[in-house]
Order: structure tokens, then C-alpha cells, then sequence
């Protein structure tokens, strides 16, 4: 006899939602078990022995978890498919993990850096979502200079759209040639936040790179390059 879990945990297993989100897959009625819709949270299933499906395709709990770290260059989409053809993240990891990995949140197409991936939704959910403050840094590059008014709006809250965004750490690192090099910490993910922010206060990003997902930095791995994360980094993320 197989393991039984929860419906939401299996799902979770299978990398395609977050236990949370996966619920509200149930609740919607996107989930069947052995061909029967079911919309019930407390259901059973054990695996290997029930077929689980979303939106009318098989899903399978993949019993071994991978954590992965990329330095995602720019000209990259951060999902598993682009309904452009263009190309995705997933094309420059190794062709066994391909087909198990998902992207945990996403850089702009334009933006590089440190991109997280994983089949684990509930590692996925703690990394992403605002009410843990996981802080993320990254390094933006700017046209032309910003005024000490301007960073300091930063480092207490702008307003984009209809969302003031939380306080920032904000640092200046250089400022010559036209450009200027800014370092800056949120823990939000709002779509195109740093860009935003940047906009908001009268500045365009030319160029913008992550370093860091709290304690967990890029280092020296090289552009397109992926690694493993090592278990004190997953213990930590996912703490
Ligand atoms: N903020 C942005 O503007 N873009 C990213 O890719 C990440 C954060």
C-alpha cells in the first residue's frame, strides 16, 4: 500500500501549486480522482494507487525534491513555456531535471540573476510570499544620477499604481559615466517592482540583476550556469 495524503499535499508533491494554492485548485473544481471531480479539502488519495488529475492531465507526486539556484541571464522567461516561443529558463538546465523543475516567482525577461527553482510548491510558497519577508537584494543600474530626496522615497515607500510599496533598503554604490549603481532590498513581488519604484521616482533601470534571496548570494556561479543548493541553504529558505 502506497502513502495516503492529503489532496492539497499531493498536488504540492507534483511541484504544480503550493499547498494553499492547490486548495483553491480543489475548490474550483480543476482536480479529479480517479475521474471524479472533487472539490472536498479533506480528501484521501494514496499514491501509486489513486490518478490524480488537473485540468484533465495525470499528475504524479514526484517523491524526490530538488532545489536549484541559476544565474539567470537576460532573454529568458521565467516559466516552464512561453506562448512567444521564447526561450525559457528551464532550456539551460541539464535534461534530467527539465521536465521536474518550476521557477520559485520570476525575473523579468530583462532582468538577470539569481533565480531559484524547485519541485517543492510549499518551499516555492515560503520564498515568495510577502508575509514571510524573505528579502531580496538586487543590484539596478540607472540612467543618469538620483537625487538624496529620491533614495530617500525609496528607502521609505513609493507609490505604484495603487500600492505603496514597503520601506527598502536603499545604498548607492556608484555614480560616474552617466549611470548609477544602486543597491536595493524588498521583500514584496509586485510585478516589475524595482522597476516601478525606480519610475516612480523619476528613474529608468537600464539594468537590473538579483544577488541575494535573504542569506542566499549568486557568488561567482556564472551567467547561464546552474547548482544544487546545499542543505543548509534549503533549511534555511525554508525555515
Ligand atoms: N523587480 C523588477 O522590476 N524586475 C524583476 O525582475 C524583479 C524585481
Amino acid at each position: 500500500m502506497g502513502e495516503i495524503v492529503r489532496l492539497q499535499k499531493y498536488i504540492a508533491m507534483s511541484g504544480k501549486a503550493s499547498r494553499r494554492a492547490a486548495e483553491e485548485l480543489i475548490t474550483s473544481g480543476r482536480v479529479r480522482v480517479n475521474g471524479e471531480k472533487i472539490t472536498e479539502l479533506g480528501t484521501k488519495v494514496e499514491i501509486g494507487a489513486d490518478k490524480v488529475s488537473l485540468d484533465g492531465k495525470d499528475i504524479k507526486p514526484e517523491m524526490k525534491k530538488y532545489y536549484i539556484m541559476l544565474n539567470k541571464p537576460t532573454g529568458y522567461v521565467s516559466s516552464v513555456s512561453d506562448q512567444f516561443d521564447r526561450p525559457t529558463v528551464i532550456d539551460l538546465l541539464d535534461e534530467e531535471i527539465r521536465a521536474r523543475i518550476f521557477p520559485v516567482g520570476r525575473l523579468d525577461y530583462d532582468t538577470e540573476g539569481l533565480l531559484l527553482l524547485t519541485n517543492d510548491g510549499d518551499f516555492t510558497y515560503k520564498v515568495t510570499h510577502p508575509k514571510f519577508h524573505m528579502d531580496k537584494t538586487y543590484i539596478a543600474t540607472i540612467k543618469g544620477g538620483i537625487t538624496v530626496k529620491g533614495l530617500n522615497m525609496l528607502r521609505s515607500g513609493v507609490k505604484i499604481e495603487d500600492y505603496k510599496t514597503s520601506p527598502a533598503e536603499v545604498e548607492m554604490l556608484s555614480c560616474e559615466k552617466g549611470v548609477t549603481v544602486i543597491k536595493i532590498t524588498i521583500h514584496e513581488g509586485k510585478n516589475r517592482q524595482v522597476r516601478k519604484m525606480f519610475e516612480a521616482v523619476g528613474c529608468r533601470v537600464i539594468e537590473l540583476k538579483r544577488i541575494s534571496i535573504g542569506k542566499v548570494e549568486l557568488g561567482n556561479l556564472p551567467l547561464g550556469r546552474w547548482r544544487y543548493l546545499t542543505s543548509h541553504e534549503i533549511n534555511y529558505l525554508s525555515r
